[in-house]
């Protein structure tokens, strides 16, 4: 018995200590590595060509060769097969815009926001725009109020579609444009599997169409049906691609049965940046016949995906170094940054930046990684990186946005670098929140 237990007891401590040193050595393995490389070539001339500019201050950057590769891949996978409509949210300013507009020859940008369509009608009088959301009446309102067309000015009735995705915003829309003596075109947006509202059955649909049809002001110009779950919900894309294209043929079909004619030549806008290729080659297979895209040409991280492998970061946020300090401290917690940077090395010192908190990961120099314990700064936040970095205050740190529609708007114009001259080339002012 006394025998029995004692083995018991050796074998209990031969696997805690297995199952220890296992533990340790997944924790060896889990264990960051210090990375000391500092920036790239590439980066070492952003920042050389920052400080030549004279940008003392958080800038966002452009590349110019990167965005114009962004822009060939896209024109190349889209070919002639689709319309190419340019996500304005996405590339909020208007050099970029017209940059983009003259490198694909498309007039056709989607809109989210109605001072940015006051400024676009202004500056881009040719232009083809289509909502992307529907606008609250006010805001429509707001915009007949603001737009003064001359001679050869954006004619509203003919070059604007708004976006109506409700009965009683439909009946909101016909009272402006009789209030107002304003025809007005309208763009359906229909559901096909987002689930972000929408029409979604025929009945509403026909009884919606209907009412256009016997409006004095209103004008059917086709269907908007976004389809961004492609790329999120379970399933193969591809599948569920044909779903959303199968239930977009749906609503075509119930819209010529109603009106007794062909949607051809109308507006059938779908797409976005992380879905647009995968249409390639089934332009007569769809009823869609445009493309939206418009992050997919700078790439925030949110869009490194498979469906945009080749297209190539453009985007980066350049901040001044304020403070290196050669250790991390947390208040409060003496020994804590020390311990922090016992496990990651990453965190051995400690960069305090211009700026902060924006939705960006930092990329460059490697390594560079925020702090949760310290926690998150606007005014002067705290970056770690290892012993060795290369850097020194005044240097520029790089971080990529997660998105560009809200975070381009908070540096000002932005800047675009000429990485072939390694110069910082023009400044791009962003559109204003109105
Ligand atoms: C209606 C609609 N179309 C297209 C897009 C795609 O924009 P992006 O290419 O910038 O992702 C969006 C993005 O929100 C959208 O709401």
């Amino acid at each position: 018995m006394a025998h029995s237990e004692a083995f018991q007891k050796q074998r209990r401590r031969i696997l805690l200590a297995g199952v220890a040193a296992g533990g340790l050595g997944i924790a060896g393995w889990l264990k960051p590595e210090a990375d000391h490389s500092g920036h790239s070539g590439y980066f070492q001339n952003l920042n050389v060509a920052l400080k030549d500019a004279e940008i003392g201050t958080p800038v966002m950057v452009i590349d110019r060769q990167r965005l114009d590769h962004n822009i060939q891949v896209l024109k190349r996978r889209i070919g002639s097969e689709f319309g190419y409509r340019i996500v304005v949210k996405s590339l909020p300013s208007l050099p970029l815009l017209q940059q983009v507009m003259a490198a694909t020859g498309s007039r056709k940008l989607m809109l989210f926001h109605q001072p940015f369509l006051t400024q676009v009608a202004h500056a881009i009088p040719d232009a083809d725009i289509l909502f992307g959301k529907p606008m609250p009446v006010a805001a429509a309102a707001r915009f007949y109020r603001d737009h003064t067309a001359g001679p050869r000015g954006f004619r509203p009735e003919h070059q604007l579609q708004w976006l109506i995705d409700s009965e009683p915003r439909l009946a909101g829309y016909e009272q402006l444009a009789e209030q107002r003596q304003q025809p007005m075109r309208v763009n359906l947006e229909i559901d096909i599997g987002l689930h972000r509202g929408g029409f979604s059955d025929f009945e509403t649909l026909g009884r919606a169409l209907r009412y256009i049809e016997r409006s004095s002001w209103l004008t059917f110009s086709g269907f908007m049906g976004y389809e961004a779950h492609l790329m999120k919900a379970p399933g193969p894309a591809s599948w569920l691609r044909d779903r959303a294209m199968a239930r977009y043929q749906q609503y075509v079909t119930a819209a010529e049965q109603t009106l007794g004619r062909s949607l051809a030549g109308l507006t059938l806008n779908t797409g976005g940046s992380t879905t647009y290729q995968l249409y390639q080659g089934m332009g007569t297979r769809i009823p869609a016949n445009e493309l939206s895209a418009g992050s997919g040409l700078v790439m925030p991280t949110d869009f490194d995906l498979r469906t945009l492998a080749d297209h190539q970061p453009a985007a980066f946020i350049a901040t001044p170094v304020l403070k290196l300090l050669d250790q991390t401290r947390i208040p409060g917690a003496p020994g804590l940054g020390q311990l922090q940077a016992l496990w990651n090395p990453n965190h051995a010192r400690t960069a305090f930046i211009y700026g902060g908190h924006w939705q960006a990961r930092p990329v460059s120099p490697p390594g560079l990684t925020g702090n949760a314990i310290y926690g998150p700064s606007s005014n002067q936040a705290m970056l770690n990186l290892a012993r060795k970095v290369p850097l020194s205050a005044g240097d520029r740190v790089f971080l990529r946005p997660t998105q560009s529609e809200s975070v381009f708007l908070q540096f000002g114009d932005l800047a675009v670098f000429d990485a072939t001259l390694g110069q910082i080339t023009e400044r791009w002012p962003v559109l204003h929140e109105g």
